[in-house]
């Protein structure tokens, strides 16, 4: 496994793998890596021959600077993680090299920045549109993969690939749970034992929904879900959407031959969350 720093020393090596016909799969995250992003990695191995891999707190997608300062890095520990598994590079730039000058490059979501979180964290997917696309320039994948954790990421990312005409396949991946069934996530971490305790709410509460939604209209399900998880007084629901797979766009009935999914963010303390449930496929 070798670690590289630099996006040309990077692009070099992978250029010339390419050239021998060498299939490229890449996974994109910004470290303190747990289960759910090595999942992502057992993908990649499994359809390409050269697994690469990019660790970068990207300062454009935070909107929020305290977040910034305070989300998770421990690159030794990452880097152990990856010697077990099958990775053949690690990609870990600094921002300058990321950000040489600034780049003003704008990008049109339509409707996919508007709800959710694009809707509360302004230029946040701006900010991963930018970054996704210079790692992209770089490492030139063949393959893509993405945690369907992050469910609007997916849209947003698949929709750039297609603006920008990247030939790129991108694969999106089931959410890999803690056994309490918490979704799995680098700002876990940040919790006290007593938030721990509390969050595994967030998802039972989804799963019940899913089986509530049954009996329950749209508007009621979300009522319920909203209800259910504020109750808790260390919980703090910002959002929680029942919207169609493809456009995002929030739906007021069922339809069960409509892909559906409910995304839901909580603030726990000063730690925010995000889990969502599929509905309908
Ligand atoms: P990060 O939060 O580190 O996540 C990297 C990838 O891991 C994302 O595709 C995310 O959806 C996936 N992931 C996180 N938790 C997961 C889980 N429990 N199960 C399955 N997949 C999971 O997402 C980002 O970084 C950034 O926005 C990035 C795309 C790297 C751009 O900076």
């Amino acid at each position: 496994m070798k670690i590289l720093k630099s996006s040309s020393e990077l692009k070099k090596e992978l250029e010339r793998l390419e050239s021998k016909g060498r299939r490229i799969g890449f996974v994109p995250t910004m470290g303190a890596l747990h289960k759910g992003h090595l999942s992502l990695l057992d993908f990649a191995s499994k359809e390409n021959d050269v697994v690469v891999v990019s660790i970068f707190v990207n300062p454009t997608q935070f909107n929020d600077k305290s977040d910034y300062k305070k989300y998770p890095r421990i690159l030794e520990k990452d880097i152990e993680k990856l010697n077990k598994v099958k990775c053949d590079y690690v990609f870990t730039p600094d921002e300058n090299e990321m950000y040489p000058e600034e780049d003003n490059r704008e990008f049109s979501f339509g409707n996919l920045d508007k709800v959710m979180e694009g809707k509360h964290r302004p230029g946040h997917f701006r900010g991963v549109a930018l970054i996704v696309s210079k790692l992209f320039e770089v490492v030139k994948p063949h393959k893509a993969y993405f945690g369907e954790k992050d469910f609007q990421q997916v849209a947003v990312i698949k929709h750039i690939t297609e603006q920008m005409k990247f030939d790129i396949e991108i694969v999106s991946c089931p959410i890999i749970r803690e056994e309490d069934g918490l979704a799995m996530s680098s700002r876990n971490m940040l919790l006290s034992d007593e938030q721990r305790a509390n969050v595994s709410l967030i998802s039972r509460t989804l799963f019940e929904a899913k089986e509530n939604s049954k009996s329950l209209t749209v508007q009621e399900t979300k009522d319920w879900v909203i209800r259910t998880i504020n109750e808790n007084p260390l919980l703090d629901v910002e959002y929680f959407e029942i919207v169609d797979d493809s456009s995002l766009e929030p739906i007021t009935e069922w339809k069960q031959t409509r892909g559906t999914v409910g995304c839901v963010a909580v603030h726990v303390g000063n730690i925010r969350l995000i889990d969502n449930v599929r509905f309908y496929s």
